[in-house]
């Protein structure tokens, strides 16, 4: 039977992250509705201590939606926590993400501490959550270069202390998949009381291997994603949540499935790139301009025949409009053909031939032909009638 993957959207959190991002309340409340839309199973809505915006952003979601669960980012401290389950109090169901640093780099580096401590802190920050009343998802920052037997036992403490979700974070976006995978089967194999826990995957795309470690962790037996519209986050971006929703929708062999409308994807993806100042990337997949255009001669034919021959997506599926045919010096006769039997020009044979010819001296000149370039042409041509 297949198993249902928990979308855990941190957009408004680690997305909001990003300089020159930033999101007024209104703007947090606006996207948070359309999460909720869309199917999230959890809104990752802030840092609640971190300033006092993000704190009245965490009450206003709180307050907004209904649907998923809400959840807000704390330290492994007890201010953190405290003023967290304050802005979480209006939430029907809340969820405080606490957490501290697993790698030894974290650990020595960061909090100039040992890993005895950071066990003992991370343990008692669950306790302390949990205590509130709330959810409990503990994140061992870093954990993508930790070492996995203290890993394993960080996970088990925890998972007794109480977290109901434990999130292995690939901070640094260091891990290769099958690496990454091998991670979370390994907790799987050396943690008693796995099984009392979701296990959660939150990786970064420094090396562009965000997504493919999502989807190995999922195969290796994790059970929420979490992740970002348009992947944005952290220097390079958090794993993109179009992706792993379409890759677990189109790949139905892993057995897997999200609650997400895909239809609403492009939708708030436009949102979100309009809201964060933030423009998606022409060819970034599923939601790019360029991510459902066809533009080389063999690809247009070949599309034109039967549209699965080059895509495997319908691009209704997300949300995009339509897939378009884009003219330039590279395409063939049949796309032109097209195009021009759409504006309503009908022609053949050797007549089309001296038509292309003409089109592609003005391809060769401009890098798009657009229809109004063809009314040019066709105004200049006498073989193309309507
Ligand atoms: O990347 C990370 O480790 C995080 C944690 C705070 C969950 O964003
Ligand atoms: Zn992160």
């Amino acid at each position: 039977m297949s198993e249902k993957i928990q979308i855990f959207d941190t957009t408004l959190r680690d997305g909001e992250q990003v300089p020159g991002c930033q999101l007024s309340t209104e703007e947090k409340i606006t996207i948070a509705r359309e999460l909720e839309a869309l199917g999230v199973d959890i809104i990752e809505a802030g840092f609640p201590i971190s300033s006092p915006g993000d704190f009245l952003s965490v009450i206003g979601i709180s307050r907004a939606v209904k649907e998923p669960v809400v959840c807000g980012l704390t330290r492994a401290r007890q201010e953190d926590i405290d003023v967290a389950a304050e802005a979480l109090r209006y939430a029907k169901r809340g969820r405080i993400h606490t957490g501290i640093g697993s790698s030894d780099i974290h650990i020595k580096h960061k909090f100039r501490s040992t890993r005895e401590q950071v066990l003992e802190q991370g343990v008692w920050a669950v306790k302390y959550a949990k205590s509130k009343g709330f959810e409990v998802e503990f994140y061992a920052e870093d954990a993508g270069r930790a070492d996995l037997p203290f890993l394993a036992r960080m996970i088990e403490a925890v998972i007794d202390a109480g977290a109901d979700v434990v999130n292995i974070p690939d901070t640094t976006g260091y891990c290769l998949p099958h690496l990454y995978g091998k991670r979370i089967a390994y907790l799987f194999e050396n943690v008693s009381n796995i099984h009392q826990a979701v296990v959660s995957v939150h990786c970064h795309n420094d090396l562009g291997l965000a997504t493919a470690n999502t989807i190995s962790g999922l195969i290796s037996g994790a059970r929420q994603a979490e992740v970002t519209i348009n992947g944005i986050g952290e220097r390079a971006g958090n794993t993109s949540l179009e992706e792993v929703v379409m890759i677990l929708k189109k790949h139905k062999d892993l057995n897997m499935h999200t609650g997400i409308k895909t239809e609403r994807i492009y939708g708030i993806s436009k949102l979100v790139s309009k809201m964060m100042r933030m423009p998606v990337q022409p060819n970034k997949a599923i939601v790019g301009a360029n991510a459902f255009a066809h533009s080389s001669g063999i690809h247009q034919d070949g599309f034109l025949k039967h549209a699965e021959n080059y895509e495997i997506i319908n691009p209704a599926e997300v949300g995009v409009p339509c897939s378009s045919i884009v003219l330039t010096a590279r395409s063939g006769r049949a796309a032109l053909k097209h195009r021009l039997e759409q504006l309503g020009f009908k022609v053949e044979g050797a007549e089309l031939d001296i038509v292309y010819e003409n089109f592609l001296i003005m391809a060769d000149e401009k890098k798009e032909v657009t229809d109004k370039d063809l009314e040019v042409l066709a105004a200049n041509i006498p073989v193309l009638t309507r």
